[in-house]
């Protein structure tokens, strides 16, 4: 099978996978850049959403570029991970969350492949933005390492490169949202629209603004990110081996079902 990986911050190594290989991916909305390689019998790619030393910031990624790069190459299935910070004290840092739900914050992201015209207008279904077969070998195999593992939560995600005020953590808290970062959306949304399995694997690296008693910074979520590195890559290795086949799954068919597809991500 054909499975990517998307690290975010913090997350920039590929040692586990054997025979790496750097690639670039030319695709209509840019380039991707990716290392290519293998974990038993799987064709893994390995795609950091910064680039290389976290050059690009959140508003600033070429969602689409990456997740079209993983769709050319055929990519059936994404495990994302994010650095989020905790809208609730009992999510403590250091936890792991299998995320469920979205609220977006963001704007002026490219958010969909349709974009009318050529590639026609979809209006995608997002009931479970998270493939719940996805979620289910996350949550599964975290639990055969040992390790804590919330199994589900909602995602805030705001616009950055800045963290948020206090007021704003506060406003999030109360409209439902459990955890707070800067990248899920459009990329989830975007893997729905090119038919790819995703899941995304949140690091609480901190408590949000307000709840924290410090300032926050970049550094402290760099440091949470690296004392869990190892949990990250047996929790990696653990789903990789626990992955089989390609299951149907209904992402697969997220646009297709649809019958209004004219264009965009599958028929050019
Ligand atoms: N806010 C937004 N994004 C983040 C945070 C945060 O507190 N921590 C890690 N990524």
């Amino acid at each position: 099978m054909k499975i990517a990986i998307i690290g975010g911050t913090g997350l920039y190594q590929s040692e586990f996978i054997a025979d790496p290989k750097e690639q670039t991916v030319n695709t209509k909305y840019g380039d991707a850049y990716l290392v290519a390689g293998r974990f038993a019998d799987h064709q893994v790619y390995f795609l950091n959403r910064h680039g290389t030393g976290h050059k690009v910031p959140p508003h600033l990624i070429n969602y689409r570029a990456n997740i079209f790069a993983l769709k050319q190459l055929e990519v059936e299935m994404i495990i994302a991970t994010a650095a989020v910070g905790s809208l609730r004290e009992d999510i403590k840092p250091g936890s792991l969350v299998v995320l469920d739900q979205f609220i977006d914050f963001t704007h002026g992201r490219e958010q969909t492949f349709f974009t009318g015209e050529g590639s026609g207008v979809v209006h995608v279904d997002l009931t479970e933005p998270y493939c719940p077969q996805v979620r289910k070998l996350l949550i599964d195999s975290a639990r055969q390492e040992n390790l804590a593992i919330i199994d589900r939560g909602t995602y805030v995600c705001t616009q950055g490169p800045r963290f948020e005020t206090p007021a704003e953590i506060a406003m999030f808290a109360r409209l439902g949202g459990d955890v707070v970062g800067m990248t899920n959306v459009p990329e989830v949304v975007l893997a729905r629209e090119a038919e790819i399995c995703y899941g995304t694997v949140a690091i609480v690296t901190n408590y949000a603004a307000g709840i924290s008693p410090n300032p926050l910074t970049h550094q402290e979520v760099l440091d949470v990110m690296s004392a869990h590195e190892d949990n990250l890559k047996k929790l990696f290795k653990r789903v990789l081996s626990a992955v089989k086949g390609a299951n149907d799954c209904s992402c697969r068919h997220a646009v297709t079902s649809q019958g209004e597809l004219t264009g965009g991500v599958n028929n050019g």
